[in-house]
């Protein structure tokens, strides 16, 4: 017996005309008109290639229009929306859709809500240095309102690529290197995003991405290929998209790269077998922006039309504007080259979504005035700051910091008052101006400062730099990068600081007074000089609209700082990809030349996996590993052994010794993040359950071997306790 939804999407499907189904699968993303005669991918070539300024190109695009095609939604060959991000525009299609299509059926707008809408948190990556789902869900649930006030129905978002090569660009939108990591990250903001009823007017559809391993590029070049072991596959990328299927996610976008030869957007062994019928994700699929067209481009595909035929048939239900679906289903159909049937599950999908919004009921779920009373509220910029605070990782600290408000303090660099970079990669909803810098927040805090760029056409200007520093205490130095130098199509050969920067803060160091280097970056840096030279540093990452104030909170001391590293810093480009969680080799890394390593840098990275201070220290001692009916328990003494309350994130490593496949010298399969006061000491537990310490065998059996596994718990993936444990499965 058909339950009431699937005989409302039947009786739909039914009535609808070959066009107006494949309209379903139609993705529209307005395309610009205006004041220019040639076409915006030229208009952009122009200005990459220097023969208009960046400039020149903002003002063109401030005088240029969205088209909509209008003329298309009209007839029901236009399905959903990419990059409608307010209720205004949101609801006039809408409108157009419900009430002047033939069948009324409401678009599904998509959008780009990665870290926050208009509340601006910080990058994925900084985020996720919080090692902290519940702030995860929070900031995810604060997005939704926003993104769903402004009439998005769905975001593009949890990115969960596991990601350990810091050249490619979008390390930054990801939970770093770790899987376990971003598993928990992508089901905290699935739960976030969707809340706990779709049809709720504030439930933002999580479109999971990108699904699978785009973050294991060959040599962090964006869209390259990747080429990976199944084992490695299954044991150290798939996990983090399935705890996001397993938290609900209703959507999956495969990614833009091709897995062992076949590109994900029509790799049916992914998107079928492995996503469905292993997963059972009921779920939609949208295809990322113009990557079906793009499979002739990959070499599989001869044209746009057997591309369209082969997504189709992998699964690929939604059309993300390459119009390849439009412009060749109906022929591919009528020509029985490729099954009705195929398209009635897509719209099925598609409908049942649409369903289960609500939106056949209530298809405008948000007005103007809505938008305007929740986009950036208070709350939303305390929530903001807090997050901010609990992502930016204290590198190094030789007894300068807190700050005290009666030294006074000569702030230095450019990103130090830049509003608008403080966004970070991927906010596309965000209006920069209402990012508070640090230099702005310095000025609300009345405290005696002075503020100089550094670095003035290009060069250090020696003189005005000193003049400042001359009458200052101490140093705050803001460097690294600007937000266009991480996210899509932003993968570096050369992940170091500028020459130029480096130079500034070599000055300021000569001159004698203790420098701050406060940090912003989209992707871990190689930073070996400034970790040796400066006395403190701050990663603040791309902090996002409350960046100023809450660098000044960490700064002050007003917060201690808790956050750890997702991401392994090297010393140089070329250890790229360096993580925590590899093998052993036959000849493991050490003093020895013949021995797995380069002869021109060090082994140990700069700072390592889950490395970050605090202002107080924590002792542990007395590791205990005990045998359980499925699990190991640990147990750990923590003590705050230093003078302030303080949160540390305790980490705990497992290593199977040895086995018949060589397993990862250590890899996290637990953390928990804890309050002590001064001198508190508490029992921290940890249990792994034998399923984990599972892994793929050379047929790709999944097994449990038994033998001896060393367990490691610490503030970080290098120093820690060990425990050795003799299992028998
Ligand atoms: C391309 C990106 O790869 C993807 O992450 C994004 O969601 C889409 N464009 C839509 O903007």
């Amino acid at each position: 017996m058909m339950d009431v939804q699937t005989q409302k999407i039947e009786a739909l499907l039914a009535e609808m005309t070959l066009e107006e189904k494949i309209g379903q699968l139609q993705q529209c993303g307005p395309s610009l008109v205006g004041a220019f005669e040639v076409s915006f991918e030229e208009l952009l070539d122009m200005m990459f290639d220097g023969r208009i300024s960046q400039a020149e190109f903002g003002r063109l695009m401030s005088t240029a229009e969205q088209d909509f095609h209008e003329e298309d939604l009209r007839v029901g060959k236009i399905g959903s929306y990419n990059g409608v991000g307010d209720a205004l525009t949101a609801n006039r299609l809408q409108k157009i859709a419900v009430e002047e299509t033939r069948l009324g059926i409401p678009l599904l707008f998509g959008y780009d809500v990665i870290h926050g809408f208009r509340t601006v948190t910080p990058i994925p990556l900084a985020e996720s240095c919080a090692w902290d789902p519940a702030l995860w869900q929070r900031t995810a649930r604060m997005s939704a309102q926003e993104a769903t006030a402004a009439g998005v129905h769905m975001t593009f978002a949890p990115m969960v690529d596991v990601a350990k090569d810091a050249r490619w660009g979008r390390v930054s939108e990801g939970a770093g290197e770790d899987t376990l990591l971003n598993g928990d990250y992508g089901a905290a903001k699935v739960r976030g995003f969707q809340g706990d009823d779709l049809a709720q007017t504030d439930a933002l559809v999580a479109c999971l991405k990108h699904f699978a391993a785009y973050g294991a590029g060959e040599a962090g070049k964006d869209y390259n290929r990747v080429d990976l072991s199944l084992q490695r596959l299954w044991e150290e990328y798939l996990p983090a998209y399935k705890a996001c299927i397993d938290a609900g996610a209703q959507a999956v976008m495969p990614a833009f790269n091709d897995l062992n030869g076949v590109p994900c957007t029509v790799n049916d062994w992914l998107l079928r077998a492995v996503l469905r019928d292993e997963w059972g994700f009921e779920g939609i699929t949208v295809s990322d922006a113009n990557a079906i067209a793009e499979c002739v481009n990959h070499g599989v595909a001869a044209d746009r039309q057997a591309a369209a035929k082969q997504a189709l048939q992998a699964g690929v239900d939604i059309d993300m504007t390459s119009n390849a679906y439009s412009e060749n289903l109906q022929g591919l159909i009528e020509a029985g080259e490729v099954a009705e049937a195929l398209l009635d599950e897509a719209v099925q999908r598609i409908l049942k979504l649409k369903f289960e919004l609500g939106l056949f009921d209530q298809p405008y779920r948000t007005d103007a005035e809505k938008e305007k009373a929740t986009l950036v509220k208070p709350e939303y910029r305390a929530l903001a700051r807090e997050a901010a605070a609990k992502s930016m990782v204290l590198l190094k600290n030789e007894a300068v910091l807190p700050l005290q408000p009666q030294q006074k303090i000569a702030v230095i660099g450019g990103l130090a008052d830049d509003a608008g970079q403080m966004t970070g990669a991927w906010a596309i909803g965000a209006h920069g101006d209402e990012c508070v810098s640090l230099v702005q927040a310095m000025d609300a805090t009345g405290i005696d400062y002075v503020y100089h760029p550094g670095i003035v056409d290009g060069s250090v200007a020696s003189d005005a730099v000193n003049q400042a520093v001359d009458a200052a205490d101490m140093v705050i130095l803001a460097i690294g990068e600007q937000k266009e130098e991480s996210g899509e199509a932003a993968s570096k050969a050369d992940i170091s600081l500028p020459a130029i920067q480096l130079e500034l803060a070599e000055m300021l160091v000569r001159t004698g007074k203790p420098v701050v280097a406060v940090l912003f970056n989209g992707r871990p840096l190689a930073i070996p000089t400034l970790a040796e030279q400066v006395p403190a540093i701050l990663e603040a990452w791309h902090p996002g609209l409350e960046a100023g104030n809450a660098i000044l909170d960490l700064l002050y001391g007003r917060v201690n700082p808790s956050a750890k590293l997702t991401t392994t810093f090297p010393h140089t480009t070329g250890q790229c990809p360096l993580y925590y969680d590899h093998i052993a080799t036959g000849r493991p890394g050490g003093k020895s030349k013949f021995t797995s390593k380069y002869l021109d840098t060090p082994l140990e990275p700069v700072y390592p996996f889950g490395f970050g201070l605090s202002y107080t220290t924590f002792a542990y001692s007395d590791l205990r590993a005990e045998k359980r009916a499925d699990a190991v328990r640990l147990t750990v003494t923590l003590k705050n052994s230093g003078n302030r309350a303080g949160e540390e994130i305790v980490q705990c490593y497992v290593q199977d010794k040895v086995a018949k496949r060589a397993r990862p010298v250590k890899r996290l399969a637990a953390y928990r993040k804890v309050l002590l006061q001064p001198g508190e000491s508490i029992e921290v537990e940890f249990e792994v359950p034998f399923e984990k310490l599972g892994y793929y065998d050379q047929r790709m059996d999944f097994v449990l071997e038994s033998g001896e596994f060393a367990f490691f718990v610490g503030g970080n993936s290098r120093d820690n306790l060990a425990e050795t444990v003799d299992l028998m499965f």
